[in-house]
């Protein structure tokens, strides 16, 4: 069941994605060489808790911490630890804030220091995803528009589309109706309505399409070890226009 927003509750989301948006910036000017993962981690709990808020991650099906820090090869879920980022790493953080149970979500792709031009280009292609996608995400489209449109601008660049996991309905809940596919496949395609909030969520992936959650049930890695960068917004489709609620550049 897709539940659909009114301007208050949308108002609300927004405040939740303001925290989200600052927590990124505190998060982007802190990755470093020499960074750990649990030390983003904290980061991200101390100052989301701080602004009365609470990670929207944490507890979340038992997930162990506030924010997903995935380096290099993992596409998604990393579970923060004490290893230290090195030059040359690229580090996709996701993470989610409930303000009085309104709440956002979002990723982005960081580089550690000077990464080589393929891979710049990998995290480029994928931001431009998810802005493809975000560009569909409007009232009267379907579902598959925003899937047909991301996948579409990976392809053209010849990367691999992650499949298992998907983009989604959020707000009330971290995970919503509808499911959001990176790929036009054969599941539901609903109509785009104004009062929908929507995470869109492109993971790409310098090789294969295929991955492999790792022993610690989490952890999604790419079959071939290639490279995997993941972006997402949280987006409120109105009558007239789209607006991304999770905006930090
Ligand atoms: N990465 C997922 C998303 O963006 C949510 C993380 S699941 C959690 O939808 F358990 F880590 F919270
Ligand atoms: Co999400």
């Amino acid at each position: 069941m897709i539940r659909l927003k009114n301007e208050t509750e949308i108002n609300k989301i927004k405040d939740s994605s303001a925290i989200l948006a600052e927590t990124f910036k505190k998060l982007g000017a802190a990755v470093d060489e020499g960074i750990t993962t649990g030390e983003l981690d904290h980061i991200a709990h101390s100052y989301i808790t701080k602004c009365g808020a609470t990670p929207a991650f944490l507890g979340y099906l038992d997930y162990p911490a506030s924010i997903c820090a995935s380096v290099n090869e993992i596409v998604i879920h990393g579970i923060p630890d004490e290893k230290k980022l090195r030059r040359g790493d690229i580090l996709s953080l996701d993470l989610g804030v409930d303000l009085s149970g309104y709440i956002s979500d979002a990723a982005y792709t960081y580089t550690v220091g000077e990464v080589p031009e393929h891979t710049k280009q990998l995290l480029k292609v994928t931001e431009e995803c998810l802005y493809r996608g975000i560009e569909k995400a409007k009232a009267g489209n379907r579902i598959h528009h925003i899937s047909q449109a991301v996948y579409n601008h990976a392809k053209e660049h010849q990367y691999g589309v992650v499949h298992q996991f998907c983009g989604h309905g959020v707000g009330f809940e971290l995970h919503e109706d509808p499911q959001v596919p990176n790929y036009a496949g054969r599941g539901p395609n609903p109509r785009i309505k104004a009062g929908m909030v929507l995470a869109i969520e492109p993971m790409i992936n310098m090789g294969t399409d295929e991955v492999v959650v790792l022993e610690d049930d989490w952890t999604v890695m790419t079959v071939d070890s290639s490279l995997s960068a993941h972006f997402e917004h949280t987006i409120a489709v109105l009558p007239d226009r789209t607006e991304i609620l999770t905006n930090f550049s």
